[in-house]
């Protein structure tokens, strides 16, 4: 058995776990706790850097009390401390990475330092049943929307990507638009539910290939938002002052945001003949995307795994999974020396375990 005290503060979430690896395998969540600033940025329509890092400064001294009292642990319990390095807002990341690295300096244990995406891939490990590679994965959140192939060692390569705005980005700036707050997501289901997604048809985002056609998986948001600005400012001109009809429109934009996350990440999966299709990120947690994935998928016999509703938005427990798993496949634990880095490619993320590397 292995245990674990895990810190995550890459952007507006604080938070700490205690997960644990059973000797059978299993990763379970201890005690996990989140302390979201969402309210406090939703102010200033999104995140405000340095009030991030501050409020994370104040909430993880406690986070940490209340998860390893809630675990019935102290730190001498742990065999690692983990905490995510890369990528993020500097500032904000150079919280965790303090706190652990002088945790586990103090009590004498393995620092390990997290890819925050490494970290949404592993979330689906804490779900009922856990996927083997090789499978593709469809990670969507607000920086990211990317197709990840997991090769059965291990290995990751990217299909596809997004060229302009991450999916998230695009719920967060369409529902600025509509007026709806933030987050976007969580705002736009809300507004959705009672909403005809059929009413507007909008675009559906393509990449132009050098020489000619499209390219097949990869996405664009950028041109959708446009479309949703076009929809907005004739309605408003329609309406003549009456309310504007925000459930059909967050509707529409939620159907052809899911359609294509859904019909790009199928049409990958089949055409390199991968059987199973992981879902994960803050995106992730959205209902109908859940729903249709599952429905289309299971029309082509593709099996399906998201990552449980409550480890799709940023949490720690996530990132204690990513840790476990380096751990278990021979990772000695993160240099001391190590900083953050707000920029660091995934597909380089075995770099951060190897303790000669420094990043600052
Ligand atoms: O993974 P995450 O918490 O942070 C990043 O690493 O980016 O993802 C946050 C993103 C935000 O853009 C938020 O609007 C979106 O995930 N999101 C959702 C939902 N819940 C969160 N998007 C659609 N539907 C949701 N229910
Ligand atoms: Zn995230």
């Amino acid at each position: 058995m292995t245990s674990v005290l895990a810190l995550e503060t890459s952007c507006d979430e604080s938070a700490a776990a205690y997960v644990r690896r059973l000797n059978d395998g299993r990763l379970v969540v201890v005690a996990s706790r989140i302390a979201s600033q969402v309210a406090e940025h939703a102010r200033w329509g999104g995140v405000v850097p340095e009030i991030a890092s501050r409020r994370h400064v104040e909430a993880l001294p406690v986070l940490i009390e209340q998860v390893l009292e809630e675990a019935g642990e102290s730190l001498d319990g742990v065999d690692a401390v983990a905490a995510t390095v890369a990528p993020g807002l500097a500032g904000a990341l150079m919280v965790a990475s303090v706190t652990g690295r002088t945790l586990a300096a103090l009590y004498g244990r393995a620092f390990l330092g997290v890819h925050h995406l490494e970290g949404h891939l592993a979330s689906v490990q804490l779900a009922e049943r856990q996927p083997k590679p090789p499978y593709l994965v469809l990670l969507v959140s607000g920086g990211h929307t990317e197709l990840i192939r997991v090769a059965e060692h291990g290995g990751m390569d990217r299909l596809g990507r997004s060229h302009d705005d991450a999916a998230g980005e695009a719920f967060d700036k369409v529902a600025r638009l509509l007026g709806l707050g933030y987050p976007g997501g969580p705002a736009i289901q809300l507004a959705a539910e009672s909403g005809n997604s059929q009413r507007y048809s909008l675009p559906k985002g393509r990449i132009s290939l050098p020489g000619g056609g499209f390219h097949p998986y990869d996405f664009s948001f950028s041109g959708l938002k446009t479309a949703m600005l076009r929809t907005v400012q004739a309605e408003s001109e329609a309406c003549q002052g009456s309310d504007l009809p925000l459930a059909d429109l967050a509707a529409s934009f939620e159907q052809v945001v899911a359609d294509v996350l859904v019909e790009r990440s199928l049409r990958c999966a089949v055409d390199q003949g991968i059987r199973e299709l992981v879902m994960v990120g803050g995106v992730a947690a959205n209902k109908r995307l859940r729903t249709l994935m599952q429905k289309r998928a299971a029309q082509k016999g593709i099996q399906v795994s998201i990552a449980p509703l409550e480890y799709c938005t940023d949490n720690a427990a996530m990132i204690g999974a990513a840790a476990l798993m380096r751990l278990h496949s021979g990772a000695k634990g993160t240099s001391l020396q190590m900083g953050v880095a707000a920029r660091w490619p995934l597909t380089d993320a075995a770099a951060l375990y190897d303790s000669s590397t420094v990043v600052f």
